[in-house]
């Protein structure tokens, strides 16, 4: 069982359980809702399956189901037998009406310039890719590794991959070049793709000069197509090696067949942190993750085909991945996609481009909308903010005053809120409100979406019911869930699957209110949270501990105002070494070198001994109390309580 690091902890627990504001749909809003009637929630209960066949329904396959679903715990298969292709449904399928010439994606460089792509459009250049990839011979089945900042290209790739059947591997490109080298080792992709650079806050982001980096010695790459989209990198193509995005589409044909896929066939895999230094690979599918994410995106969006929506995400996680890219294509939406940061050239950017192109549905994470009320009212009141009706958050706990200042500042008091809860693993939305029926309460993600069904567990496994709290699980499978780690089908098993049996563990803590309301409270594992990324302690502390100084490093997610949670690590040097400032900016910089610049420690404490218990395991919850200047919890365990208290001593009063 996890050691319960997590939920005592969390920093404004009691304020979280105290607000009682509610917010029922608003008339206006309700009126016009997709959905509107609760009485869907019970037509999913009694029949799940049927429930999901009606979105599948809804898609195109080349060949139907025999069987919704085969649940043999912990592996599921969905719309068994079916055939069906994702970039078929996402592209093809808008063709035959109106939408063909409708905006998918309307992008937007962080410098300014501007690219509209219809699905047309879309279709056309995803076609040319997907023969391009051919061209290098990739097949059905290879893996392919994409690097890139957030530019057209990037879905166009993701799709062209699902054309051919070629799962992607999409690597943020915030990490740096050591993790994208572990990233492809584990793929063995043999085809990656990049740009020569990205802009963000108006520097170049030097991707290409990662991947070089990471190409270095054994590597299973043999092409890199690279797009041209900063242009001060002309001359590093590696010859046979390196070709040109440009190049490689002029002399592609215009169409190319989707490939049949199986509905349980692999669309793509996902690195995330999970407890252990390596990232795992996770395994999303084909039928069941389309059903998945497009029935969330429609419901829990509202989405109308009038809609201009926005996820403000980066498609390197999972959020763009399902809410950028699948959920929406699928539906035939409208996006907008954006490259850079939200305070370049000025703090106003966000509500410029809500204003400019008439965003009607706002999807962010809460340490953005934090971030923007620090920056204060006069940004978004600059703009004209009027097209809004719905917004959304994800990818972290969000508290109550942060939800009621996006309320009234950005939806002027008119928007539903709809506060998302999912994983990685999950792949989908799983609570949520509906934004036409739930009555909200700001810092709860309110009820479980139709047809799922979510438990709250004591340690002891019982289900705690109404008023009580402890760790989220699934008793029953859904569409989107993963279907693995790559590579490693015994870690699938022993992270997810068995802490209880047959139950997926979801590692993080919950609160159910008398009402049945879920509160979410954050991770119980060794998971940090910052700024909605996935950071686990033992990447950072194996990034630490890979610096010639360091003895040992034991890392903890402090609560911080902005980020949610920063890391803060404690590090034992070794006896030669002394400790200085000039010793943590290295460290601070090894850790960024190793992983990536999110992953950065906040502060740095040298500690003569960590404090461990006496099976030797580092206790993380008392450095966390330390680092928060909180009286210590219980240290009936330690083998030796002297060297907490005199971390304390040396770093307790910090706040
Ligand atoms: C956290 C992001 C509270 C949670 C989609 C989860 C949230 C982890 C919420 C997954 C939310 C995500 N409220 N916590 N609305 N959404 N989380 O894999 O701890 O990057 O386990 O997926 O983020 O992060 P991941």
């Amino acid at each position: 069982m996890v050691e319960n690091t997590g939920v005592e902890n969390t920093g404004s627990i009691e304020a979280l359980l105290q607000e009682d504001r509610t917010f029922p749909p608003p008339e206006a809003f309700r009126r016009q809702a997709n959905i509107q009637d609760p009485a869907i929630y019970e037509e999913a209960r009694r029949d799940p399956e049927a429930f999901w066949a009606g979105f599948a329904e809804e898609l195109d396959w080349f060949q139907k189901w025999d069987q919704v679903l085969d649940w043999k715990p912990p592996y599921a298969q969905w719309f068994l037998g079916g055939k069906l292709n994702v970039s078929y449904n996402c592209l093809d399928r808008h063709l035959t009406s109106a939408r063909r010439n409708k905006a998918a994606f309307i992008w937007e460089g962080e410098p300014g310039d501007r690219r509209v792509y219809t699905y047309k459009d879309l279709h056309r250049e995803v076609c040319q890719f997907a023969n391009g990839l051919k061209s290098l011979g990739v097949k059905k089945g290879d893996r392919v590794t994409l690097y890139l900042p957030m530019i057209p290209e990037l879905p166009i790739a993701m799709l062209a991959c699902a054309r051919i059947g070629a799962p992607h591997s999409v690597v943020f490109g915030g990490f740096s070049a050591e993790s994208l080298r572990g990233r492809i080792e584990d793929s063995q992709s043999r085809v990656l793709v990049t740009a020569d650079g990205g802009y963000r806050r108006g520097n170049i982001i030097p991707l290409k000069q990662n991947v070089d980096d990471s190409l270095t010695g054994q590597s299973p790459v043999e092409k890199v197509v690279v797009v041209r989209r900063t242009e001060h990198a002309d001359d590093k193509m590696v010859d046979g090696r390196d070709i040109w995005w440009h190049d490689l589409m002029a002399t592609q044909p215009l169409t190319c067949e989707p490939e049949p896929m199986d509905s349980e066939d692999m669309l793509y895999m996902l690195y995330t942190s999970g407890t252990t230094g390596q990232p795992k690979g996770i395994v999303h599918t084909t039928g069941g993750y389309l059903v998945g994410t497009y029935a969330t995106t429609k419901w829990i969006f509202d989405l109308k085909d009038e809609d201009v929506y926005w996820c403000t995400a980066d498609i390197g996680w999972v959020t763009g991945h399902s809410y950028i890219v699948y959920g929406p294509l699928a539906n035939g939406a409208t996006s907008v996609m954006y490259e850079g940061s939200p305070d370049y050239p000025d703090l106003d950017r966000f509500w410029a481009i809500v204003e400019k192109y008439g965003v009607t549905v706002l999807y962010t994470a809460p340490t953005a909308i934090r971030t923007f009320m620090r920056w204060g009212e006069e940004y978004p009141k600059r703009r004209d903010l009027s097209t809004l009706r719905l917004l959304g958050t994800v990818g972290e706990p969000i508290n109550p005053e942060a939800w009621v200042w996006y309320w009234e500042n950005i939806g002027g008091g008119r928007c539903p809120v709809v506060d998302t809860w999912w994983q990685t693993e999950t792949g989908m939305v799983l609570i949520t409100p509906l934004p036409g029926i739930t009555t909200l309460k700001p810092g709860s993600a309110t009820q479980p979406f139709p047809g799922i069904e979510v438990d709250v567990l004591d340690e002891a496994g019982n289900s705690v019911g109404p008023g009580g709290g402890g760790y989220l699980v699934l008793k029953k499978p859904w569409p989107a869930m993963l279907r693995g780690i790559y590579g490693d089908p015994e870690r699938y098993v022993q992270q997810y699957w068995s802490q209880y049996p047959d139950i997926y563990f979801t590692g993080d803590g919950v609160k159910i209110d008398e009402e049945g309301y879920y509160w979410l409270l954050g991770r119980v594992d060794d998971v940090i949270n910052v700024s909605a990324h996935r950071i686990s302690t033992m990447e950072v502390e194996s990034a630490l501990v890979d610096n010639p100084n360091v003895a040992e490093a034991a890392c903890i997610g402090k609560s911080h105002d902005i980020k949610g949670q920063a890391i803060v690590a404690f590090v034992t040097i070794k006896n030669h070494v002394t400790a200085s400032d000039a010793l943590i900016a290295e460290l601070k910089q090894h850790v960024t070198t190793k992983i990536g610049a999110m992953a950065r420690p906040d502060d740095i404490y040298f500690a003569a001994e960590l404090p461990k218990t006496r099976s030797g395991k580092i206790m993380r919850r008392l450095l966390r109390d330390v680092a928060e200047g909180r009286a210590l919890g219980d240290t009936t365990t330690l083998a030796d309580p002297a060297v907490v208290e005199a971390l304390k001593e040396q770093y307790g009063d910090d706040e």
